[in-house]
Formats: C-alpha cells, structure tokens, sequence
C-alpha cells in the first residue's frame, strides 16, 4: 500500500510559498498549483481547488504568511503591520464559511500575530514556523484517528463513506480514510462502498481515485444507492469526515451525509464520523447555529460543463447538511472515539488534551 501515501502531499509549505495538489482537475489531471499571495489562496479555498475541512485549514495558515509577505513590502510600522495582517486574516476565513478548521488555523496564527512584540521579519518568521507544524501536525493526528478507528472495523467489513475525507481533504492520510488505511493495513479483506457525493463528486472523482492508487479494493455507488445496499446486508458500517461539531455532537458534512446518517439507523448500522478536535466547535451548543455554505447554482445544473436540466429552473444548493449527534454511534478523534453523550465525553476530550 502506500503508493498514494508515499507520493501526496495535498498542500505543503515552501520557502516562501504554499504548494497544494489542484483537485478541480481530479481524475483525469494530477497537478500541483503554487499559491503565492494571499488573494490567490482565498480564491483557490473558495473555488475548491484545496479542500477538505483540515486541508483548507492548512491552507489558511498558509494564506496568514503569504499575506504577512506582502505586507512586508509596505513600509508599514510593526503596529500598522499587525492590525493590517488581522484585518487580511479576518477576510481569508470569509472564503469557505461552514469549515471550522479553517477559522481554527486562522485563529492559532492571529494569536502569534496578536501577541509579537518582536519585529516584522521575526513575526514572519514565527508565522511560517507555526504554518509548518500545523501541517506536519495534522498527517500525526490523522493517523492516530486512523488508529483508533481501525478497533471498531469488523473484520472483512464493507464501509460506506460519502463525500472525500481522505488524504486530499487533510495534509496526507485522511480522516474517515485514515481510519480505512488503518483497518486495511491489518486486515486486507475489508473494502469501501464510496457515494459519487453531486453536486461537486468529490466520492467519484477523489475518494476512489486515492483508495485505488493504494490498491484498497472500492466500488462506486450513486448518492441514492445507500439504502438499498444496505437492506440487502452489504455494508456494514459507516464512516465519514466533518466539517464542524457543535459541542452536543452534531455533525455537519457534505450534503447527503444526513440522508446516510437516517438509512444506517434504520438498518442497525454503525455510523461513525472521523475528526481531529479541532473540527470540534465548543462555542456553538448544537448543529442549529452552524452556518451552511451555499454554493454556485452551476454545480447543480451542469456536469462537466454541460447543462443537465431546463434553462431557468428553480435550484437551491447548500454545501453541507448536520447529520444530530443521536444518529451518530461514535466521534472517532486523536484522543480516542468518543461516544454518547457527546457533552460530556466532549468535553472531557477537551478537559484532557
Ligand atoms: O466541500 P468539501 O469538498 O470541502 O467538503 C468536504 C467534506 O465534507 C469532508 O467530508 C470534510 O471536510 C471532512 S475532510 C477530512
């Protein structure tokens, strides 16, 4: 295994710049795309050429730095500097609203910013070193999730994920994935069933692309397909990423998540969501405050630039649903999986770290 492993990196840190894998593209180019300026990264989060709650994290981390390099250049007091870089941070968490990982890794480089009371270069400095070890940072907690996920695979078991929560939607190993990765590395007889996840087909064209390369056997399933595979005894558990947690365990992912979420209670299956902490939000106390991103009305009416529906028609498309912490069996973390209820081992989790 490890092929995809061994060679990804989905976005990395150099010298002065952010390289990340170009996943528009995906399957049918492999490319990298070097983000220079801090405009440049908050359009490549918006328009999803980075993904993925913990990637696009990364990426704002990056985009702080690459911000703070422009500013350099401004002949800025150090003071004028900061308040300049916090104002340019606050507008870099505006690209993706929903990803709380993103505000998180903003969040950790204003902290730096707030508390410098060195000068420009060394805060420079600072930014680019803590960019770095968040990165590096994320691909340990990921397989530690992995780990712990992998206890609670059945052996030969068949695993349903929707959406990509795998290496390209973090730095490398992925979340519900790593928890894949994980499992398959003990036991070679377990496969996954992966959701095609429309509008944007992030199952399709990502989450069986990256499981293929590391030769983890996977079969593509449309979004309405989940029921009936599992009535006929087919899958036998569920595993998916998230893109924030209220404090009370709901969940919010990719559109559709909850609509799997619904069909694996009512077939007695195990539903499990894969996060590192801090995709846990604890200043919000359930699902119902969280912001759902509303996307381009293009990604519902056309696939592959092609209209698929009359000209003119009504659509809605919001980006992600919150799936409630009672249809969840467990929160798989980097501090272990935590189970009902969610308060309490919650906040225990963070009580511990
Ligand atoms: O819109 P996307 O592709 O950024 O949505 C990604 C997801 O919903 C993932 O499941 C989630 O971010 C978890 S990634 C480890």
């Amino acid at each position: 295994m490890a092929e995809f492993q061994s060679k990804i990196r989905t976005i990395e840190w150099i010298d002065t710049y952010s390289r990340m894998a170009d996943q528009t593209k995906y399957p049918d180019k492999f490319e990298f795309i070097d983000i220079k300026t801090g405009q440049e990264m908050f359009d490549a989060i918006k328009n999803m050429v980075v993904r993925g709650a913990p990637a696009i994290g990364i990426a704002g981390a990056h985009g702080v730095v690459l911000y703070a390099q422009e500013l350099k250049d401004k002949n800025l007091s150090f003071e004028e500097f900061k308040k300049e870089l916090l104002n340019k941070s606050d507008y870099l968490v505006t690209s993706r609203p929903t990803a709380v990982n993103l505000y998180w890794a903003v969040e950790k480089q204003k902290e730096i910013i707030k508390n410098s009371t060195s000068d420009i270069e060394s805060l420079i400095e600072e930014l680019r070193i803590n960019g770095k070890k968040l990165e590096l940072e994320d691909i340990e907690i990921n397989k530690k999730i992995g780990d712990y996920g992998a206890m609670v695979v059945p052996k030969g078991a068949t695993i349903l994920t929707h959406c990509n929560a795998g290496a390209l939607a973090t730095v490398g190993y992925g979340t519900a994935l790593g928890v894949v990765r994980s499992a398959f590395a003990k036991d070679p007889t377990i496969q996954v069933f992966a959701d095609e996840t429309r509008p944007r087909q992030q199952g399709a064209r990502i989450t069986t692309l990256e499981l293929k390369m590391d030769g983890i056997p996977v079969t593509l399933i449309t979004d309405g397909m989940c029921s009936y595979f599992m009535k006929k005894g087919m899958i036998n558990m569920v595993v998916v990423g998230a893109d924030r947690i209220a404090a009370n365990g709901d969940a919010a992912n990719k559109i559709g998540t909850y609509t799997v979420a619904i069909a694996a209670k009512y077939h007695n299956i195990p539903f499990y969501v894969a996060a590192p902490l801090s995709t846990i939000d604890t200043n919000i106390q359930s699902g119902e405050e969280i912001v759902i991103e509303e996307r381009p009305h293009e990604e519902v009416t056309m696939i592959n630039g092609k209209n698929i529906c009359p000209e003119g028609v009504n659509v809605i498309n919001p980006a992600f649903d919150v799936t409630p912490h009672e249809l969840i069996t467990g929160i798989i973390t980097e501090k272990g999986i935590l189970k009902p209820d969610y308060k309490n081992s919650i906040k225990s989790a963070f009580s511990a770290n």
